[in-house]
């Protein structure tokens, strides 16, 4: 909870005066506690004051220099690396402020978030330093306040020096990693500061080690008492009752006695208590019961409806109103289910919400923007949700997301794997270290514990496993020393005091062995043990049409495999000289060792590459086949996941989770996202609308013996069949078509639905071979077709026989596109450049002769606009 709404009686009028209407006046008279928004315009200089620009608070540094043009945009071609300088000296943020002097009992000056190492004087008087990015801070400044100016200082100190310095103090043994490698053309030692670790470089997003006050500035002023924060968290007791925890963040002037009020009224719930309030800051736990039996559940998407309720927490003192704050209030239980499963060695790993089993079906997010102030939290959480998904894990590498990214994943029904902010390293474990981490661990929980999209919580990223596999060179002799450095963190530390909060389960890391994990003494021999937690696995070599390569794992929440974003994403940081996949370019935006080739021999596997004569047109088509081959890899993990769900083969299986990485783009380059930056869809993002849909069928080989399954993770049973089509490559009318039984689907099942040797299907089937023909199938039962239209390729496109370039035509009617096409077509991609929306389904397999996309428009476009636009393309295209 983040606003507050608070009116109140019997107090004495006080005001701010502003200086200019920069700083804008927010709070209602008439009350005891009152609020200046010192946001707006500041000055910003650097050290020796060769810079001195106004800045946006909240922003950064590098905001700043942009809008201010000292610096064209940060993310034109190599501006990362020309831009360096910036994050090695030391800026100064400046404000001036008038206050009258009749002053409050106590004023509190509030940073919501300062990026990160500062120091804060005010009219030249020192109130304080500052060393997280995550932590808000507060300073009482009643008695530096003057009447008429307060001038108001943040000297930052450059973050790459910080690290280096805390580096160099602890000598007594290494902190790996030292430094990124050198394709990520990154800073040293992020691990010493608590700030956004990608900012300091990763293998998806460049260096830009921000400085700034990132969030909000304000005085806060009262003469009894601030409602620093309210949290709820609802628990189900037995016999169908439901209590609503609430915890109050207090900070008192002096010892008052007073009287608090919970109420939902939607729920004829009420309850007063009394209460001292003391002085200081204090927490205070309340319970509010609920015998409403028919209480409205909050579901993820595809479960149900996420409703809520009104909660309404009242202060009195003497009987007049001191606050009163209104929130939502959601009820959901969740469980981690960690148990013996028969026929299979390990334990589960499956999440139960509301007693139901929920398979996660979703991505992972990373940071939106270098520069968090540039966020426009677009379309990317409806975009997930139009994808079919209900889970997104907030990787530990980035930062704990804003409020309204919470509130937004509250609404829609999406899942939230939270992770803390630690990722692919060790970390010191100094006392004043483990304090501030100590801070961050206790507001972030305090913070964004009411949200019932928050299914879990979870220590780090991948440190486990890190120390497992040895990662970083560990000398056995001091392999013990790491590993009580990595208990002390997260488990005697974040762990801790994290449980406090019961009401969902908490994960030392990702991957883990969960439960085994904690029994092998919080590092397990092998992390990534499919019989156990969850796993992350990457292979680029290995062939990724052959379902064999992947581990069949209880969890899946990291997997993918890299792809370009399209022409009209990386044009705008690009020259044309850039426009060819060996420029100097290509390779300075690719910050993946071997990635660029890694994707031209994964699609080699399988397609002919790009070959035209025109250099810009073999660039473009190169962008698309590496599109392709990414949605098809992700594609073929993701089904392969889904389809083991009801399954333990070989002691593995009962996969509950397919988490691919990743969502979202933190600029224009190649990564593993399936949005591009700014939110276009990749063709990925479209394959995951099918392989995600409720209902799907699957299809994959084994002995040659062709299989179809029939998913479904609806909460009724079906009764199904599989309807096979056979087309040859020459051909828009089927060969042959043939159906299963009716089969019965139970709830939340896969199950075989379809076999036959692969030899028998084509011999019934006209003069078909591997080489001529390919499958479409879909699911119906008795009425209609339930789930996508999904197929299934007998050979690689590159040896397919018969396949020639499609004639295809398009007739537009106003954002509807109609393609025509006189032969088969794989792989079709509709393109309208930058204008942003999305079509209804894009990428797809052609065996009809017509076929009609709607285009979903984000912001206003003519229909001329987007016919000027619109490109086609078809896998024959491109050779
Ligand atoms: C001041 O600092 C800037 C940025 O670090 C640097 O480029 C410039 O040379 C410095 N100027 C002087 C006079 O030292
Ligand atoms: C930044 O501040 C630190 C600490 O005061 C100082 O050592 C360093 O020289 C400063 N950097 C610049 C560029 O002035
Ligand atoms: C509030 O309840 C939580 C969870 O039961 C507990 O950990 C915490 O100590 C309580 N706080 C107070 C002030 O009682
Ligand atoms: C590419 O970068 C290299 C090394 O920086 C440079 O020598 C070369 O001239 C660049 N090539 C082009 C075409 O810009
Ligand atoms: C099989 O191929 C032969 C020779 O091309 C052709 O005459 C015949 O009609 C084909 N049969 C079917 C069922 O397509
Ligand atoms: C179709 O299936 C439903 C559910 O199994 C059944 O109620 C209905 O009678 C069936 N209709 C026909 C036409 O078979
Ligand atoms: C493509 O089809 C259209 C419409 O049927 C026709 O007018 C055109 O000539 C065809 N183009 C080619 C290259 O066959
Ligand atoms: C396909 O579209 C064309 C042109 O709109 C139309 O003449 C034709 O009947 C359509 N064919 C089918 C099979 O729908
Ligand atoms: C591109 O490759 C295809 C298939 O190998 C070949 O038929 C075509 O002639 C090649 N085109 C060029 C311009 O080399």
């Amino acid at each position: 909870l983040n606003h507050k709404t608070i009116s109140v009686m019997g107090f004495s009028l006080f005001e701010f005066k502003l200086k200019s209407l920069e700083h804008s006046y927010t709070l209602q008279s008439n009350t005891d506690h009152l609020s200046m928004s010192l946001n707006g315009k500041w000055r910003l200089s650097n050290s020796n004051a060769s810079l001195s620009l106004p800045a946006q608070v909240p922003g950064c540094v590098h905001s700043a220099l942009q809008q201010q043009g000292y610096v064209p945009d940060p993310y034109f071609r190599f501006n990362d690396v020309s831009y360096r300088w910036i994050a090695f000296d030391n800026w100064t943020y400046t404000t001036t402020f008038t206050v009258s002097p009749e002053i409050k009992q106590k004023v509190l000056l509030m940073f919501d978030g300062v990026d990160t190492v500062g120091s804060i004087s005010l009219n030249g008087i020192a109130v304080g330093k500052t060393d997280n990015m995550f932590c808000r801070y507060d300073f009482s400044v009643r008695d530096l306040l003057k009447d008429g100016d307060n001038v108001l200082q943040v000297v930052l100190l450059s973050p790459v020096l910080y690290a280096s310095e805390r580096r160099k103090a602890h000598s007594s043994y290494r902190i790996p990693p030292e430094c990124p490698p050198d394709v990520q053309k990154g800073e040293c030692h992020v691990n010493f500061i608590r700030k956004e670790q990608s900012s300091f470089s990763w293998d998806w997003g460049p260096s830009f080690p921000t400085m700034g006050l990132w969030k909000g500035v304000q005085l806060e002023a009262f003469d009894v008492l601030q409602l620093i924060q309210v949290s709820s968290v609802p628990f189900y007791s037995t016999c169908s009752q439901w209590r609503m925890q609430v915890e109050l963040h207090i900070d008192a002037v002096q010892t008052a006695h007073g009287q608090i009020t919970l109420s939902i009224p939607e729920l004829d719930s009420e309850q007063t208590f009394q209460m001292q309030f003391l002085p200081g800051k204090t927490k205070s736990n309340f319970t509010l019961f609920i015998n409403t039996v028919q209480l409205k559940l909050w579901w993820p998407n595809g479960y149900g409806e996420q409703p809520f309720y009104r909660l309404t927490v009242r202060g009195f003192q003497d009987g007049f109103l001191i606050f009163n704050t209104q929130s939502k209030v959601y009820f959901r239980t969740v469980e981690l289910i960690q148990e013996p499963i028969v026929g299979s060695p390990g334990l589960s790993f499956y999440f139960r919400i509301n007693g139901k089993p929920v398979f996660l079906k979703g991505s992972n997010w990373i940071p939106a923007h270098s520069f968090q102030d540039q966020v426009t939290s677009d379309n990317l959480l409806q975009s997930a949700v139009d994808a079919n998904m209900n889970a997104l894990r907030v990787w530990g590498g980035g930062v704990y997301e804003q409020d309204l990214f919470y509130d937004i994943c509250d609404e829609l029904g999406i899942m939230v794997w939270q992770d803390f902010m630690f990722a692919c390293a060790t970390y010191p474990t100094e006392a004043d270290f483990i304090q501030t981490v100590r801070e961050e661990v206790v507001q972030q929980v305090q913070r964004l514990k009411s949200h019932p999209s928050i299914i879990i919580w979870s220590g780090n990223n991948e440190n486990e496993a890190a120390l497992a596999t040895d990662w970083f060179n560990i000398p056995a002799s001091q392999r013990l020393t790491y590993i009580k450095d990595y208990v002390m963190l997260y488990v005697n530390n974040i762990k801790k005091i994290v449980q406090e909060d019961q009401s969902r389960p908490f994960l030392v890391s990702s991957p883990t062995n969960g439960a085994e994990s904690e029994q092998e003494g919080w590092v397990a021999e092998n992390p990534y043990d499919p019989h156990y937690g969850d796993v992350h696995f990457y292979s680029y070599i290995l062939d990724c049409w052959d379902w064999r390569t992947f581990p069949r794992t209880r969890f899946a929440s990291e997997y993918g495999f890299q792809s370009w974003p399209s022409f009209s994403t990386l044009q705008p940081v690009s020259v044309k000289e850039d426009w060819s996949y060996d420029s100097n370019f290509t390779s300075h935006r690719q910050h993946h060792e071997d990635g660029n080739q890694q994707m031209i021999q994964q699609a080699a596997l399988h397609f002919h590459l790009p070959n035209a004569t025109d250099p810009l047109k073999r660039f473009t088509d190169t962008l698309y086949i590496t599109q392709v081959m990414q949605a098809q890899c992700v594609k073929t993990q993701t089904e392969f996941y889904r389809r083991s769900r009801s399954e333990i083969i070989e002691g593995k299986g009962h996969t509950m989770g397919a988490l691919y990485w990743q969502l979202n783009d933190i600029w224009q380059a190649p990564s593993w996202s399936s949005i591009e930056f700014g939110g276009k869809w990749k063709m990925l993002h479209y394959f995951a609308r099918s392989f995600f849909a409720a209902v799907l069928p699957v299809a994959f080989e084994e002995d040659d013996t062709l299989f179809i399954y029939a998913i479904s993770d609806l909460s009724r049973d079906l009764k199904l069949r599989a309807v096979v089509s056979v087309f040859s490559w020459t051909d828009l009318n089927p060969v042959c078509t043939l159906s299963s039984d009716m089969l019965l689907v139970p709830e939340g099942s896969a199950v075989a639905i379809f076999k036959q040797p692969v030899a028998t299907l084509l011999a019934g089937c006209g003069n078909c071979t591997r080489l001529t023909c390919l499958l479409t199938f879909h699911l119906e039962d008795n009425s209609s077709q339930q789930g996508p239209t999904n197929h299934h390729f007998l050979c690689s496109p590159k040896d397919a026989q018969g396949l020639h370039r499609p004639n295809i035509t398009e007739n537009k009617i106003g954002f509807t596109v109609t393609l025509h096409s006189d032969s088969v077509a794989p792989f079709v991609w509709l393109d309208v450049g930058n204008i942003p929306g999305r079509f209804s389904s894009n990428g797809f397999l052609m065996v009809s002769r017509n076929r009609t996309v709607g285009f979903n428009v984000w912001r206003p476009t003519s229909v001329a606009e987007l016919t000027a636009s619109l490109t086609v393309t078809s896998l024959r295209d491109i050779y």
